[in-house]
């Protein structure tokens, strides 16, 4: 297919990017990496010997940092919807994390106290449809804090990506609900005409979990009802 002017712009600008020129220089897989890192300086997640999930973690920018952080203990498990060149001493798995069946077996594979932090990355491919592409975001990072919910210790946190727009007030007041404490983080490395933010929520709040907990019982009881017929 023949480049079209704005994609010929986009790479002049990618390849000119001076933290795709770092990523390259310094060995790590995405430019995403250092969104991670700057958020990590300053709100300390990454703590040797801890159990960190990694979603929408292709090519592996963000299980890179984790892993290099977490010291020689402690554990990364990442899932992603495309492929991941292996990374050493991170478990990967090649899923699509909106099913629900894959979204069990990911937590029954997670160590037994659960985790210390969820990281989600989550983003669909662009569609460029504005409103089309928020919805989707914004639809990731619901399951992503469902997940969150359901294994977290109680000093745990979860970082997410969302878009600003439509439904993310909605988002924050759910995490407002979900956390007891809550803040947006927009490192530099994410690009400033990106609606992208990240949101941080620290120390799950007991209510919340029990409602997750709740929600996924509920589920599975209606699934084993048998179909009403009329
Ligand atoms: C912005 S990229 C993540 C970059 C990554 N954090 C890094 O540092 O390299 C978003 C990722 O979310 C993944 N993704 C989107 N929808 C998904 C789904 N339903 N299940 C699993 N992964 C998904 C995409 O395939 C993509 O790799």
């Amino acid at each position: 297919m023949k480049p079209t002017r704005t994609s010929r712009a986009w790479m002049r600008e990618h390849v000119n990017d001076v933290y795709v020129q770092r990523a390259k220089r310094e060995g790590y897989r995405s430019r995403a990496s250092f969104k991670l890192i700057e958020i990590d300086d300053r709100d300390r997640l990454l703590r040797p010997g801890a159990a960190v999930v990694d979603l929408g973690a292709a090519p592996g920018g963000w299980s890179q940092v984790a892993r290099m952080r977490l010291g020689r203990h402690g554990s990364v498990h990442a899932i992603d919807i495309l492929p991941m060149e292996p990374l050493p001493e991170v478990d990967f798995v090649q899923a699509d994390f909106t099913s629900a069946a894959v979204r069990d077996a990911l937590l029954a594979s997670l160590p037994a106290g659960g985790a210390d932090l969820v990281l989600s990355d989550l983003a669909p491919n662009m569609s460029g449809v504005e409103l089309k592409d928020q919805a989707r975001v914004m639809e990731l990072a619901g399951y992503a804090l469902e997940f969150a919910l359901l294994t977290l210790k109680p000093e745990g946190s979860f970082l997410v990506k969302v878009f600003m727009g439509e439904d993310f007030d909605d988002f924050v007041r759910q995490m407002r609900a979900s956390f007891a404490v809550v803040a947006t983080r927009k490192p530099d490395a994410s690009r400033g005409r990106s609606p992208e933010v990240y949101l941080l929520g620290r120390q799950p709040k007991p209510a919340a979990v029990e409602a997750a907990r709740q929600a996924v019982v509920d589920e599975q009881e209606n699934a084993s009802l048998p179909e009403e017929r009329d």
